[in-house]
């Protein structure tokens, strides 16, 4: 079930939807004609060897590669048209494989810099520190604690991120990626590094940003027990191409998946 109350299906008009995407890097294909659709209110994830082209496809979707054939579109609109911060204002949100931490600002400023695209006010109204600027702060700050809150690192909040452990500071990266309220969420390897108790605890985090927050996942994990977790669909990509999309179920019993991805750890 969904936060919707509705059993998710492929048949649901996805949240997004990519369609015959092609993206060249020189003579490297990184993806070529490639499909992914997100229905909404589900966590979908991405999976495939390293190289396949999933981290591309995060690219191509928040706007940091070129694409040279194919549509991306959110809730029927058009994203290709768009530049990255555009794509971030209609609730495409994304997290990064590599931890991007701001490691000499507190946990909060952390989370606060996740609201900069829902806080408008002039350099002037900030350095006077004008009521309308307070009340925006206030608002940004209280918002930023619900994240954290939500994630369980409120106990944290004034510590300088620099010091929290690794698994908490992915927790930190979800924290802000929320502040930034997307309706989209794209993470990219969000289990890389954790160990087994914390991967679990991100994996009930991941559905609750579903089904309490309502917010649409889009996952690149290559940590199998995750995905099939907390998937209500997956896509395999191959060489740049998907190789096959259902249900972890129908995913996992496809032969030409185990023959490609799956059954490498067997
Ligand atoms: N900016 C770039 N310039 C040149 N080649 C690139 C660039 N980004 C990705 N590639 C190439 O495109 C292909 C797909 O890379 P990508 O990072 O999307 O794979 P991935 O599925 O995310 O892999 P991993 O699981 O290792 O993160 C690879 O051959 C990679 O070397
Ligand atoms: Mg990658």
């Amino acid at each position: 079930m969904t936060a919707t109350g509705q059993a998710p299906s492929p048949s649901m008009p996805p949240l997004l939807d990519v369609a015959g995407v092609t993206v060249r890097f020189g003579g490297i294909h990184a993806l070529t004609e490639a499909d992914f659709a997100i229905p909404a209110g589900t966590v979908t994830s991405l999976i495939g060897p390293n190289g396949a082209g999933k981290t591309t496809m995060l690219n191509a979707i928040t706007g940091m590669v070129p694409v040279a054939a194919g549509a991306i579109r959110l809730g029927g609109e058009d994203l290709l048209g768009l530049p990255p911060h555009r794509r971030a204002a209609t609730g495409v949100v994304r997290t990064f494989q590599n931890l991007e931490v701001f490691t000499s600002l507190s946990v909060l400023e952390n989370v606060m810099a996740g609201r900069h695209t829902h806080t408008r006010y002039s350099i002037l109204a900030s350095l006077v520190r004008t009521p309308g600027f307070r009340r925006v702060e206030a608002a940004c700050r209280n918002r930023a604690m619900d994240c954290l809150d939500f994630v369980g690192l409120a106990d944290m909040a004034d510590a300088p991120a620099g010091d929290l452990p690794y698994g908490s500071q992915r927790l930190l990266e979800m924290a802000r990626a929320l502040a930034a309220d997307p309706k989209l969420l794209l993470l990219d390897e969000p289990a890389a590094g954790l160990n087994s108790k914390e991967t679990a605890r991100l994996g009930d985090l991941i559905m609750a940003v579903r089904d309490k927050l309502g917010v649409t996942i889009g996952l690149v994990e290559h940590d199998m027990d995750l995905v099939m977790h907390v998937s209500d669909f997956v896509t395999v990509l191959n060489f740049g191409h998907p190789l096959a999309s259902g249900t972890p179920d129908e995913v996992q019993a496809d032969p030409e998946v185990v023959r490609a991805y799956l059954g490498e750890d067997e």
